[in-house]
């Protein structure tokens, strides 16, 4: 069945979220508050890099099916459901800021048609769901939580074939409503109250970011050791009951959703009476990976880093994106650069001039456009996101443009045997 649908918010869960209900049949108009935004998305120009978005979208708009527009009231106009994909950034004090999310509310509540549905997809506080129905104040229309659980680069392929789908709302009609909108994607569908859904939701990414840490932490533990890691997280990775994924030992995690939903959590936890110590010791661990990693860097180089070059491949929280938000090589940099490295840079995805939106990001790092160029004269080189790329590069160039043939893997990306047989010194993240 056709639905009408507008979708507030023209991020990366915005444009998946408008382009895929698009794909599946639906007339879906976006809106944003960003006029650039959207001028350049009524141009065709998509302002994300995600797999797959921009042939949908083009594909959806041609058909009719998918337009944009400034401002909310617009779009909700003449909608049957309206899902809020508004950013809700990470306060001052740790917890979420809903203020997006309850302007949005606030845009669209005299706008809506009778009986329409919000459908809430932004992350947000146990309770918020709630409190968007209070700024609406509309009896007549339903607030439905729906979270998302979309990884950045690979986004459009979890929209379409999720692990679940989640629905919490109080009003069983409204909840069924929306679950008849994922028509064609096979999924069991999970319908609970609001608290529950945005419960599944953080618990997901702070039991994901869990994962990670630990992996971190037993890395330290076989570099203390002399255990190997990669083939310790095979091992562990063949029990059922952990799995193989998310299981990478790495820099750390990184990116606009674990830091911030994890702080999210421990505040969330702390203001209902309970002290999330295990969660706030994974957010340690991950901070002190960061440290981790600069510290290899400077006992490669006798022990400090001052006045010592740094190459860097890889800048954006992980691979296949070119997002640089909460970047865990952007942490490791700034303690290289305050101890006194000069740091030459290379992402497939990052070109100088840098853009506005990064610019205060990256000051002051030189940002190549070529790896071995990043290498020249170099004491050490750092791989900081696992990219593909950076496996097939040619490893002689790389030690004859470099002063020292010396290596921080930081992703156990490249071929450490290749490395050594041409005469690198290397180490990883849990083994040598
Ligand atoms: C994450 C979740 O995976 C999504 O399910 C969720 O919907 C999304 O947050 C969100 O809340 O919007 P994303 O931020 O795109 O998605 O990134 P992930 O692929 O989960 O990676 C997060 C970080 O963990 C990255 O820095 C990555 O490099 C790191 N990571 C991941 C590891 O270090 N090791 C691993 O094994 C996996």
């Amino acid at each position: 069945m056709n639905n009408k649908i507008a979708v507030i918010g023209c991020g990366y869960v915005g444009l998946t979220t408008g382009a895929c209900l698009a794909h599946l049949g639906h007339t879906v108009i976006c809106a944003d508050v960003d006029a650039d935004r959207v001028d350049a998305l009524n141009r065709g120009e998509v302002p994300i890099l995600e797999a797959g978005l921009d042939s949908m979208i083009r594909e959806c708009v041609e058909g009719g099916r998918l337009s944009f527009v400034l401002g909310e009231a617009t779009a909700a106009a003449e909608c049957d459901f309206a899902y809020l994909c508004v950013p809700t950034p990470q306060g001052p004090d740790g917890s979420a800021d809903l203020s997006f999310i309850e302007n949005a509310a606030r845009n669209i509540a005299a706008v809506l048609p009778l009986e329409a549905v919000v459908v809430n997809k932004s992350t947000v506080p146990v309770g918020s769901t709630r409190v968007v129905e209070q700024v609406l104040g509309r009896s007549d229309v339903s607030v439905v939580s729906n979270p998302e659980f979309l990884r950045e680069g690979s986004a459009v392929h979890d929209f379409l074939h999720p692990d679940r789908i989640v629905i919490g709302s109080d009003d069983q009609s409204a909840a069924i409503r929306v679950a008849s909108l994922y028509i064609g994607i096979t999924a069991p569908v999970i319908v609970t109250d609001p608290a529950s859904a945005e419960t599944i939701k953080y618990a997901s990414n702070a039991f994901l970011a869990t994962k990670i840490s630990f992996v971190n932490a037993i890395a330290a533990v076989c570099e203390a050791i002399g255990a190997d890691m990669n083939d310790v997280v095979l091992g562990m990775g063949y029990d059922r009951r952990i799995g193989h994924e998310f299981l990478r030992p790495g820099p750390g995690w990184g990116g606009s959703c674990f830091p911030k939903d994890s702080r999210a959590l421990v505040r969330i936890a702390e203001d209902a009476g309970y002290d999330f110590d295990l969660l706030r010791g994974v957010i340690t661990v991950n901070e002190e990976q960061f440290e981790r990693v600069a510290s290899k860097a400077a006992e490669m180089v006798g022990g400090s880093v001052n006045g010592a070059r740094i190459a860097v491949w890889g800048l954006t929280f992980k691979a296949r994106t070119d997002d640089l938000r909460d970047s865990p090589a952007l942490s490791i940099l700034a303690r290289l650069r305050r101890d006194g490295a000069t740091v030459r840079a290379f992402d497939p995805t990052v070109t100088h001039p840098v853009d506005s939106r990064r610019t205060g990001l990256l000051e002051g790092l030189e940002i190549v456009s070529d790896p071995y160029a990043a290498c020249e004269d170099a004491d050490v080189l750092l791989v900081l996101t696992e990219w593909d790329d950076f496996k097939w590069l040619d490893l002689d160039k790389v030690a004859s443009a470099m002063a020292h043939p010396r290596v921080v893997d930081a992703r156990n990306l490249l071929d450490r045997e290749a490395l050594r047989r041409r005469g690198f010194e290397s180490k990883g993240i849990g083994r040598a």
